[in-house]
């Protein structure tokens, strides 16, 4: 299917749940990156939080920053002309009441140029969903494994409390999220969520039946130099790629290989 050349939308991603048409999400964290997954086709580029562990080397995403997610988020909103650009909001501004939530998400949306946002939460952000969704602000919200709460929940483990999962879900639909995302719960749950749910659900790590899915592009491309958790496919062998280039350039330099002619101005 060729992508469509405007801007999708928050009726295309349920109008993609109405007609069983899988929707697509991969985050990238700069331009080119940004370019690329827009080129692509794909439905959402998500810049997540998940850049504080991918791009800077930290050990959680609980250091990512509201500048930081500006910074980043406004490179890929530039570079994303056709995707739905969604940017994370980072703790814990969605455990700091209602008001200060949508401060910090108007000014993702202000200062990045992003179409949504993301927020990580249980039934309890359902209050303070409801009233970014009440400021015009689109959300999209993330249940199961909430990488932010690691430290809670005991690790980067399976979620497997079936009516919290359900009740989590529920409450950020019920509260206007656009769209929810399942990180890490089992398949089943998730297929029962996604049936019950009038808007799509996006699955990480939760099985085929979502209404879609969503990978770090690091993941995807082969680039991550920490565990890769099971759930990935990598579709590419890119450190291998970028290993392989350095050595052969750094050989060419030394054996005055490099530059050549082709590589002289004059
Ligand atoms: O931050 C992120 O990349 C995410 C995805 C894993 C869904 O939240």
């Amino acid at each position: 299917m060729t992508p469509s050349s405007r801007r999708i939308t928050l009726p295309d991603l349920a109008s993609a749940k109405q007609n069983r048409r899988p929707l697509t999400m991969v985050t990238a964290y700069d331009w080119p990156t940004g370019r690329l997954v827009d080129a692509a086709g794909i439905d959402c580029v998500l810049v997540g939080d998940s850049v504080a562990m991918v791009v800077a080397g930290r050990s959680s995403t609980i250091p990512a920053t509201l500048e930081q997610m500006i910074y980043h988020g406004e490179i890929v909103a530039r570079a994303a002309v056709r995707a739905l650009v969604v940017v994370d909001l980072p703790f814990p501004f969605q455990h700091l009441g209602v008001r200060t939530a949508i401060e910090a998400c108007a000014r993702l949306l202000k200062e990045t140029g992003c179409q949504a946002i993301k927020l990580e939460g249980t039934a309890g952000q359902a209050d303070v969903i409801r009233g970014i969704v009440a400021a015009g602000i689109p959300v999209m919200g993330h249940v199961g494994l909430r990488p932010q709460a690691v430290h809670q929940l005991g690790g980067y483990r399976m979620q497997r409390d079936i009516e919290q999962l359900t009740a989590d879900a529920k409450a950020a639909a019920d509260a206007g999220a656009f769209a929810v995302v399942l990180e890490c719960i089992p398949q089943q749950v998730a297929a029962a969520i996604t049936r019950s749910l009038k808007v799509p659900t996006i699955g990480i790590g939760a099985g085929p039946e979502c209404d879609g899915q969503v990978l770090v592009l690091h993941d995807l491309v082969g680039l991550s130099l920490d565990h890769v958790p099971k759930f990935v496919r990598a579709y590419a062998d890119t450190k291998t790629s970028i290993a392989d280039a350095l050595l052969r350039w750094r050989q060419d330099v030394i054996e005055r290989k490099f530059p050549g002619e082709m590589e002289t101005l004059g």
